[in-house]
């Protein structure tokens, strides 16, 4: 359809004004509260009803940020474009390319009965392992906001509402529904609220979305100063703010501080709040105010003449979009000049989801594609039936077990099942206590289980091979494995039962491993060695430490390491003298029957360990040998990331890491490429391959992008929207009251200094800086050109002219950088001030200007609590990343 409204004429609109006057006079007192509280059923999905006798639609609601997350099955077979993931469409560093992939959400909103699309997520990726870096575009606000702003104009155009989402300070999911960020004025003005601000302002985003946690030490569904005070007056929100579904905590509370709506149902409102405005708890005119707010981007995006409803949408085009941003988001990070592949003949492909398209965020983002293309199909296709392609795994399977702490599960290689399978024999029982028959018996390939809100069904983003457990299992159960253990080398092994609830682990008939017999608090003398179980703690200054000791973990009998929170997973260790090639009996027996397990937090336990360095496992040795014998080894590795919690380090999850270090052994022409939402390390592989790509999560044409950009149909053209650690020490996480937090309190200590700013400021060597990322030509930066401007709005004017200097066409990212500002005040020594893709072909040139804009060149003041720009001088960089600087010059601020 054609745009139905764009910007955010609807905000000031006194005929909508008008108009929503006579509605609020025909609502009955009991009819606004229902109106202003949200429902699930299977017609809609998430909904909001509207009011069919006054002609009010019903807000039906769709996830997320990657694409539409379509409830019902019928619909469409509940399949929609599976969108690369944000932090993938950030770095394309274009807007263009984001008001495209908003379009695709807003037309596939409408096709789908939806006329409100939950997101995009603007919150700012503070620290790397934060579990849903993946939905955000990256740390840097100005990026963020005008990739958030072209994605909600996208939406916005078809007549669907966009969420600004999730509002405020929501950066981890550790402890996402209580941990309070503390966080002072001045960073929570220059970091976290601008994104917001320019969705409102550019964007005139519809609605909202209030976050889970609490912001110094109050719920953000009950933080009048942030609902209230900055987003209605301040920054001039006009849409209604609904809270997380889940979010909400309090009727009067949260209906004074100026939530507009509670999801997912009536948890504290419907009949409660219109109790309560009886009560005189809420006035009426506060309740008129949630149902005004709500109104007005109904009608002003014409959502009442022109209603959403069930049709086809263009599968093909939007699969083909999909595809475009892919290319353009995949960052080269480093390149010996093996890419473009040519004249290959042979081609391993190594990795455990190579014939899937299954490397995606979990969580409420996750998509049902409408078709995929594997990396095989992909690479297959571009390389043609002259090259030929084998496959192997490498590893077994990644499943959400991978964001439990402790060392990595056992590999299946080394496992036996009495019946003779590769892995470990399973039964699980619906109950605690292994009463009656088991409700399921399986082999597992690994014992490493992260059930619950991990395992819902479509939120689990498990490798394609992994066969996830029937959702019957997410609540309290009790489960047992039996397996043979055969390891390949004599030595010291440290077997290792991570476990959230009761775990036994008996070796050859003895019991070794008992979380009851010796509970988090028994081993009052640390030095004393156990009885049974030893303690693991994983170091907080990897990578480092992993290359001291393989793992990253130091050992020692004590306490079971464990932060001693309601819900956190506790790790035992056995250290043993194991034989090569004898059997071991394992036995395991689980209770997930800790009181914080249920529904949402399920069963955890991970059998993993720590073998001999020598040690490498049986689907590693077939890769590696795979590698030796193919002219050029492509390794596609990936995270486990997800909604819910954060990664527990920067590692690759499960044996990856070993398997690239031994892929590089057999064959130095391997390519790595990432496909993970954050950064990892990368640093961990006993040295560089020849090339090394950042895909991220690529979407369900990941195959046909990562072909195409492998093979040089297509150039890589993203630049990081994050910073590439060296090791988490360089992070928040250095200091575990900053991250993850302590006692419900995460510190915000870093201030202003997040990602690149903190970097530059301190001087720290990352391991790939902002910005970063190479292409296949090469561009030439010239003749600079600034002139100072007394506008309102731009301080400066800053030109140069771009050429491509080398053999094709290709992108470039010119990014304009300002320096610290000439006030006695601590800012920043870098900070993103504008940016501009540019596409030439071989040989061409173009002109590039750039405003400067004022806020670049402001500090927020907290005495006056308003915008300051310090008069004086100004450095400023222009480059191709924040540390490949091209061009500098000075501007006078007046
Ligand atoms: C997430 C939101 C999402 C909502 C509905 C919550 O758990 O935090 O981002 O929109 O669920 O699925």
């Amino acid at each position: 359809m054609d745009d139905v409204v764009a910007g955010t004429s609807w905000a000031d609109s006194p005929e909508i004004e008008a108009r929503i006057d006579e509605l609020l006079a025909q609502m009955s007192l009991e009819e606004k509260a229902e109106f202003v509280t949200g429902g699930w059923n299977f017609n809609y999905g998430f909904f909001s009803a509207g009011l069919d006798r006054l002609g009010i639609p019903n807000m039906q609601m769709a996830d997320g940020p990657a694409g539409v997350r379509i409830n019902r099955g019928d619909v469409h077979d509940g399949r929609a474009t599976a969108l690369p993931a944000p932090i993938a469409l950030a770095a394309t560093w274009d807007p263009e390319q984001a008001h495209e992939y908003g379009t695709v959400i807003g037309v596939e909103c409408r096709a789908t009965d939806h006329n409100v699309s939950l997101g995009p997520a603007v919150d700012i990726a503070r620290v790397p392992v934060a579990g849903r870096t993946f939905e955000s575009y990256g740390e840097d606000p100005v990026l963020t906001a005008r990739i958030g702003v072209g994605v909600v104009q996208g939406v916005q155009a078809q007549g669907v509402q966009a969420c600004a989402k999730h509002y405020a300070l929501n950066n981890q999911e550790h402890e996402r529904s209580s941990i309070s960020s503390e966080v002072d004025e001045r960073t929570t003005r220059e970091i976290y609220l601008p994104s917001f601000e320019a969705l409102i302002r550019e964007g005139g985003v519809a609605s909202m979305m209030a976050s889970f946690n609490k912001v110094n030490g109050t719920f953000v569904c009950e933080h009048t100063e942030l609902l209230h005070d900055i987003l209605r007056d301040d920054l001039g929100f006009r849409g209604w703010i609904m809270s997380d579904f889940g979010a909400n905590h309090s009727t009067a509370e949260a209906a004074n501080a100026g939530l507009d709506n509670e999801q997912p149902g009536a948890g504290f409102w419907g009949g409660q709040l219109a109790d309560a405005v009886r009560r005189g708890e809420v006035t009426e005119e506060a309740l008129d105010t949630k149902i005004r707010n709500t109104l007005r981007p109904i009608i002003g995006l014409g959502q009442m003449e022109n209603p959403v409803g069930i049709s086809e949408f263009d599968e093909d085009a939007h699969h083909i979009a999909a595809q475009r941003i892919a290319e353009d988001s995949m960052v080269l990070l480093h390149n010996d000049g093996i890419l473009p592949l040519r004249e290959v003949r042979t081609v391993a492909l190594i990795g455990p989801d190579v014939d899937a398209d299954t490397a995606r965020g979990g969580g409420s983002s996750m998509v049902k594609p409408t078709r995929v293309t594997s990396p095989l199909g992909g690479l297959t296709e571009a390389l043609g039936s002259q090259v030929q392609v084998e496959i192997a795994y490498g590893t077994d399977p990644i499943t959400p077990g991978a964001v439990l702490k402790g060392p990595d599960p056992i590999p299946s290689g080394f496992l036996t099942t009495p019946e003779g399978e590769p892995g470990l024999h399973a039964e699980y029982w619906t109950n605690t206590d292994f009463g009656g028959d088991p409700f399921t018996v399986r082999t597992d390939t690994q014992l490493d289980l992260n059930l619950g809100f991990f395992n819902f069904p479509g939120f689990n983003a498990h490798s394609g091979r992994y066969v996830p457990l029937p959702g019957e299992l997410n609540g309290q159960i009790s489960a047992r494995w039996h397996t043979d253990l055969t390891p390949p080398v004599d030595g010291l092994y440290v077997l290792a039962l991570s476990v959230l609830g009761e775990g036994r682990m008996w070796l050859d008939g003895e019991l070794v491993l008992d979380s009851v017999s010796r509970p988090k608090d028994a081993a009052a003398d640390a030095s004393q060695p156990s009885p049974v179980g030893a303690s693991v703690s994983e170091s907080a200054s990897e990578p480092g430490t992993e290359q001291a000791t393989g793992y990253g973990y130091a050992y020692g009998a004590g306490q079971p390491e464990t932060s001693g929170e309601p819900g956190a997973v506790s790790q035992y260790l056995h250290a043993v003298e194991l034989s090569a090639g004898r059997s071991y009996r394992i036995v395991v027996e689980y209770k997930a029957n800790d009181s914080s397990q249920g529904f949402e937090l399920g069963a955890q336990v991970r059998l993993g360990w720590v073998a001999p360095p020598e040690v490498v496992a049986p689907s590693v040795v077939e890769a590696a040998a795979l590698a030796a014998r193919s002219d050029v080894a492509v390794v596609v590795v990936r995270t486990y990331e997800s909604e819910g919690e954060d990664r527990p380090h920067l590692r690759l999850p499960n044996g990856q890491n070993e398997l690239i270090r031994e892929v590089l052994k057999a064959n130095p022409r391997t390519v790595v490429v990432l496909m993970t939402g954050s950064p990892v390390a990368v640093n961990a592989w006993g040295g560089a391959p020849a090339a090394l790509l950042q895909a991220w999560f690529p979407g369900q044409a990941q195959g046909g992008a990562l072909g195409r950009v492998l093979t040089g149909a297509a150039e890589p053209g993203g630049r990081l929207p994050l910073t590439f650690p060296a090791s988490l020490a360089q992070t928040p996480a250095r200091d575990p009251l900053s991250y993850p937090g302590a006692k419900g309190r995460v510190t915000y200590t870093e201030g202003v200094l997040v990602g690149y700013r903190g970097f530059a400021t301190e001087g720290l060597e990352p391991a790939y800086p902002f910005g970063h990322g190479l292409g296949y030509t090469r561009f030439e930066f010239e003749d600079l050109q600034i002139a100072d401007s007394s506008e309102d709005e731009a301080v400066a004017r800053v030109s140069c002219t771009i050429r491509n200097s080398g053999p094709r066409e290709g992108s470039e990212v010119v990014q304009l950088y300002v320096g610290t500002l000439p006030t006695e005040t601590i800012t920043p020594s870098r900070q993103l001030a504008a940016f501009q893709k540019v596409r030439l072909a071989a040989g061409a040139s173009q002109r590039v200007t750039l405003e400067i804009p004022r806020r670049a060149v402001s500090y927020y003041d907290v005495d006056r609590h308003g915008w300051t720009t310090p008069a004086g001088e100004v450095e400023m960089f222009l480059g191709a990343s924040v540390s490949d600087v091209r061009l500098t010059g000075v501007i006078r601020v007046g």
